[in-house]
């Protein structure tokens, strides 16, 4: 049984075993003051977190001053974008490291796929930088846990992109079920249907695309062929770079399931079912069929996914219901309404008319941006990113190991399901380590 102090020990021996990776020392102490200009700098430049980067960049006194990628093609239109928007030129990076070193960036916008979140996010912390971090935090428990430390230990102002906790609707609906309007709530079921769950046609193993650094692209996922099925936006559907949909979709989602019910524990035990069971001609090691189970004390959340088909219930193709003795919340991101019980003809429910709602990326944004002003915590803290990554995490590895499983936290381990447990840490590749902490 591995315990966390093994756990920790681990991570240190591998860290010098390999050759520590030296990230920029020491904390920069930089006061911002409300009239200050954050200066601001994104890795990863493609898609989401270009879209932060546009975000932050509607809000007065903010700058870009850094980008960073490992294809150039991508850098150069995102460094022509970025000069249309503010009228200045950002520098560009290959490195993440090289960016870091750069003593004028306030904050970072980590905008990498999941299996490079860890690493620049801790290089970020060490280097005093304030963290916009896309989600799921990490793409394995122990990065999570890593990334918490290192957040904490180093006091570094953090936002987790799970949106949703800065959407009006969200935030209404949770008051709510907050407030007992639905009674006694003892399931959420949570679901997500969406078609890209089950990757792209099949095409053989290709040349690397002239401006991309895949072996940086790669950094401490395993050495692997070309595939642009596993390259920009597609690596979901790979285990070594994402988790498909129930780390994709069920983060954001099961977010607002623990928040709804102020969970901030882990689960009691968590079951899964499901495989990859259809679409062999389209490319992806995810499961494209999955049902988990979290119990908890006195409550159980319910995920589903159904890759490559977009219905699900009450008509909506992703969404919570929150099942209470009154009546049952049905949520997604374009708003919420009530399905009230109905008891010798009256509505055990107040009467609520169908609620509207919107994306929230921009008020999540500028809730950072506030927060790095007024240094407090975001409204989506790094725990709330951890518990929520590593609930979306236990799902698949309960499948992969087709076991029931019981997480101590404490001891940061599975217990004796030494299967589980082989899975709870990623086998950085050469010269990459998992930093110590
Ligand atoms: N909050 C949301 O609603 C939301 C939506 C979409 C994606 N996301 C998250 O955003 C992240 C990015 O997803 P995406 O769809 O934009 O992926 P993407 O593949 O489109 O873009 C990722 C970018 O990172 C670059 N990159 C890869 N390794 C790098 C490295 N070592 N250094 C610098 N750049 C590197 C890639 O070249 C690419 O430009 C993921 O974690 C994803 O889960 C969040």
């Amino acid at each position: 049984m591995q315990t966390r102090r093994q756990f920790l020990n681990d991570t240190s021996r591998l860290a010098a075993a390999t050759g520590f990776i030296s990230f920029p020392g020491a904390l920069n102490a930089r006061i911002t003051k409300p009239s200050d200009t954050i200066n601001i700098a994104l890795i990863g430049c493609r898609g989401m977190g270009f879209g932060d980067l546009q975000n932050a960049l509607k809000v007065p006194g903010i700058k870009c001053i850094g980008l960073c990628d490992i294809d150039r093609n991508v850098l150069a239109q995102r460094k022509n974008d970025v000069i249309k928007l503010q009228g200045s030129e950002p520098i560009v990076y290959s490195d993440f490291r090289k960016m870091l070193d750069n003593k004028d960036i306030d904050a970072v916008i980590i905008g990498t796929p999941d299996h490079w979140h860890c690493l620049p996010f801790i290089a970020a912390c060490e280097a005093g930088k304030e963290i916009y971090v896309e989600k799921p935090l990490a793409n394995s428990l122990a990065e999570c846990e890593l990334m918490m430390r290192s957040a904490r230990r180093h006091k570094r102002i953090v936002q987790v992109g799970q949106q949703q906790r800065s959407g009006p609707h969200f935030i209404n609906a949770v008051k709510f079920i907050q407030d007992g309007k639905i009674g006694q709530v003892r399931k959420v079921n949570v679901w997500g249907n969406f078609n890209y769950g089950i990757g792209q046609p099949v095409v053989p193993d290709s040349e690397v695309p002239a401006g991309v650094d895949y072996d940086m692209w790669l950094g401490p996922a395993p050495k692997r062929n070309f595939n642009k099925n596993r390259f920009h936006s597609n690596w979901r559907m790979f285990w070594d770079y994402g988790g498909g949909l129930l780390t994709d979709w069920g983060v954001h989602l099961l977010d607002v399931a623990l928040w709804a019910m102020d969970v901030k524990t882990m689960p009691l035990s968590v079951t899964a079912t499901g495989g990859n069971f259809a679409f062999a001609d389209h490319a992806h090691e995810t499961f494209d069929t999955m049902s988990v189970s979290y119990q908890l004390k006195d409550l159980v959340i319910n995920w589903e996914h159904t890759a490559g088909i977009q219905t699900g219930p009450y008509n909506r193709s992703y969404g919570l219901a929150f099942v209470g003795n009154n009546g049952t919340l049905v949520i997604d991101r374009n708003g919420w309404e009530l399905i009230p019980e109905v008891d010798e003809g009256k509505y055990k429910t107040p009467a609520v008319p169908k609620s509207g709602g919107s994306e929230s990326h921009e008020l999540h944004m500028r809730n950072f941006i506030e927060s790095v002003r007024e240094k407090r915590d975001p409204v989506c803290t790094i725990e709330m990113g951890r518990l929520v990554a590593m609930y979306a995490h236990f799902g698949n590895i309960a499948l992969k190991t087709n076991s029931r499983l019981v997480f101590d936290e404490q001891a940061f381990n599975f217990g004796d399901n030494s299967a589980a447990n082989a899975l709870i840490a990623p086998a950085y590749r050469t010269p990459w380590v998992l930093p110590k902490i």
